[in-house]
């Protein structure tokens, strides 16, 4: 017997309890799924992103990796970012980081980590670019969350950025582009204010959205 039968169990008693309230759930996303929305969030166990946004299976494509980064290079989330929006067509790319972020707290530290200080480099540069209003805040967890906050913007711009994007505004696809981040402790989401769905609108909705509070 598996040593993980106790999910096995579980997911036999999920699947029966869906099939039991509506039978037609499983035939109906078997042939498609039409999700509205491509959420890009951290791996953290704590951020599920169906369950803290209330959507069902087939109703949000989902991308996660450590600290919700969104890298030029990176294939596997670009790859993710190009079927939901030319494919699935979906009308919302959604970045939600999480406060108290394990990896943006790595970051900004400069302890030796092995691999991850490859992908960490990613917020290293952006702690270096926001170095004097982080070095102003005195409270060690304020200062990780306040760089939680400017990563999730950055990497909404960096989604803004892609071709992907670039070429979907330009054919008139609608498309909007979010930067939320969600906290732990209260289990609620903020939006941080950069929503853009057209390219004319990206550097003065970034440019609001990064500045310090009141500083807009
Ligand atoms: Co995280």
């Amino acid at each position: 017997m598996s040593s993980l039968q106790h999910l096995l169990d579980k997911n036999r008693s999920w699947a029966q309890e869906v099939q039991q309230a509506r039978p037609d759930f499983f035939p109906t996303l078997a042939r498609q799924q039409q999700p509205d929305y491509l959420w890009i969030g951290c791996a953290d166990s704590r951020v599920p992103a169906n369950q803290i946004v209330g959507l069902l299976p087939g109703e949000l494509f989902v991308h996660r990796n450590v600290a919700n980064l969104v890298v030029h290079t990176d294939l596997n989330c670009l790859s993710v970012l190009q079927f939901a929006v030319e494919v699935l067509k979906v009308e919302h790319v959604i970045v939600c980081g999480h406060y108290g972020c394990g990896g943006v707290a790595a970051a900004m530290g400069d302890q030796e980590l092995g691999l991850i200080d490859s992908w960490l480099r990613h917020i290293r540069d952006i702690r270096a670019q926001y170095l004097k209003e982080l070095a102003e805040i005195p409270d060690k967890d304020k200062r990780v969350n306040r760089l939680c906050e400017l990563n999730v913007i950055e990497q909404a711009r960096n989604v803004c950025c892609t071709n992907i994007v670039q070429k979907a505004w330009r054919r008139g696809q609608p498309l909007q582009v979010h930067g939320w981040i969600y906290g732990i402790q209260d289990g609620l989401i903020n939006d941080l204010g950069l929503n853009v769905s057209r390219q004319e609108d990206l550097h003065e909705a970034y440019r609001i959205a990064v500045a310090p509070f009141g500083q807009a």
